[in-house]
């Protein structure tokens, strides 16, 4: 043979080898592919049925006739206190206008609104409401360990979940919001508690909340309004947000309510994303859970809490915060599995 021809076969076998490892990789990609396909298949399969179980369950605690229904907010106009009752509305409703970093009275929160979380001015049911307020303050709380007046309760949003400093008890603005938030419990009798109000209780998992699972669910489900980074989005005039921040700096601190797991999961499963209500909900329980742990998992601003809880045992099971009196690790106060915590605290009691 003539040392050219060599060379043409031994080009041959070098494009033959090329050509099969091409068809090689291309067999594995398209057949991980279509694994993936499946599996996103299966899943939309799941979840609707999953959802309507809840539904029907979440359905049956809408009978009209027993749900709390907030008097007609036109009604305020009625009372001979007309116009303090409409400026406390306004502050629960546009707070960052009158005490937010460039409030017109103070500055003394982070920006966000009182009705960011509490829905409609505290009147949704399930939109973490102000029903049950005028008829059960004041009352002890573990949290301080004191009776607690309904001025101290909103001191307590505004140093947490405003991230904020406390209004003066006397002040104009503080009175306002009192009288309001009062005006919308008057019809609920001393020491009731109806149904719907504040924040809805999702059925515990038997697993740890995942925040790994919760960031797909965010990714796909909230990042459209609330941001990739959480930080929400401003108004185009840059005072107060169309969209609130649900961590970083600008959002609340360790020490709110929606740091605990399972406040968390019921205020998203019942309102997020914007357009769900509890008759209609767009998450299901575990989709709940594992979003609140990935929002809840990332950076935010810190708070003192050495003054909370004086008696250790009263921590809530999704406190996240030891000392604790149950042996419980702090990791699974903050994720869960809760279940065995609450059977503790259940057969201690
Ligand atoms: C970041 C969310 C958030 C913001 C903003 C917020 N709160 Fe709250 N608030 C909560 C949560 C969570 C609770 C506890 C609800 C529960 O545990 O059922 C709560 C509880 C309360 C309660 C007690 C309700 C009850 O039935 O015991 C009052 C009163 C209250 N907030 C007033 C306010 C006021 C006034 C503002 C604005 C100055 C405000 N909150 C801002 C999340 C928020
Ligand atoms: C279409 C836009 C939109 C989507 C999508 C959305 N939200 Fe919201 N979210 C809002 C708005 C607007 C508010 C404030 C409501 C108000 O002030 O009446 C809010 C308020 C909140 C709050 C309380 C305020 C705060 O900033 O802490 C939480 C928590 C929250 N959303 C979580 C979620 C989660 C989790 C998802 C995804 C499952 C989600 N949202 C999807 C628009 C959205």
């Amino acid at each position: 043979m003539a040392p050219f021809q060599k060379l043409f076969n031994l080009s041959m076998v070098l494009f033959g080898l090329v050509v099969g490892l091409i068809i090689l990789i291309v067999a594995v990609a398209i057949s991980s592919f279509s694994d993936y396909k499946l599996l996103q298949f299966t899943n939309q399969g799941e979840l609707p049925s999953e959802l309507e179980d809840q539904s029907t369950s979440l359905q049956a605690l809408a009978d009209p006739e027993t749900l709390w229904k907030a008097p007609a907010l036109e009604d305020l106009n009625l009372e001979p206190n007309a116009d303090e009752l409409q400026y406390g509305k306004d502050l629960i409703a546009n707070t960052a206008e009158y005490l937010g970093p460039h409030g017109k009275v103070k500055s003394i929160s982070n920006g966000m609104n009182c009705q960011n979380c509490h829905l409609q001015a505290g009147t949704l049911p399930f939109g973490n409401n102000f029903a049950a307020v005028a008829s059960t303050y004041p009352k002890f709380r573990a949290r301080s360990g004191t009776e607690e007046d309904i001025q101290k309760r909103i001191n307590d949003c505004l140093e947490r979940s405003l991230n904020g400093k406390p209004l003066d008890r006397n002040s104009k603005e503080m009175k306002a919001m009192v009288a309001y938030i009062s005006w919308v419990g008057k019809e609920v009798p001393k020491g009731e508690i109806p149904k719907g109000t504040g924040i809805f209780e999702v059925p515990l998992l038997d697993r740890a909340a995942d925040p790994i699972k919760g960031k797909v669910v965010y990714e796909a489900k909230c990042a459209s309004c609330h941001q990739s980074d959480g930080k929400g989005q401003m108004k185009p005039e840059g005072k107060g947000y169309l969209y609130p921040p649900l961590w970083g700096e600008g959002s609340y601190n360790h020490g709110a309510g929606l740091y605990r797991l399972s406040r968390f999961a019921g205020y998203v499963k019942a309102n997020m994303p914007l357009g769900a209500t509890f008759e209609n909900p767009q998450l299901t329980d575990e989709e709940s859970w594992d979003v609140a742990a990935y929002v809840n998992s990332l950076d935010r601003p810190s708070k003192d809490l050495s003054r909370d809880w004086p008696d250790i045992s009263k921590k809530p099971m999704d406190h996240p915060f030891g000392p604790f009196s149950d042996g419980f690790p702090e990791e699974q106060h903050k994720y869960g599995p809760f279940g065995p915590i609450k059977a503790a605290a259940t057969n201690r009691n």
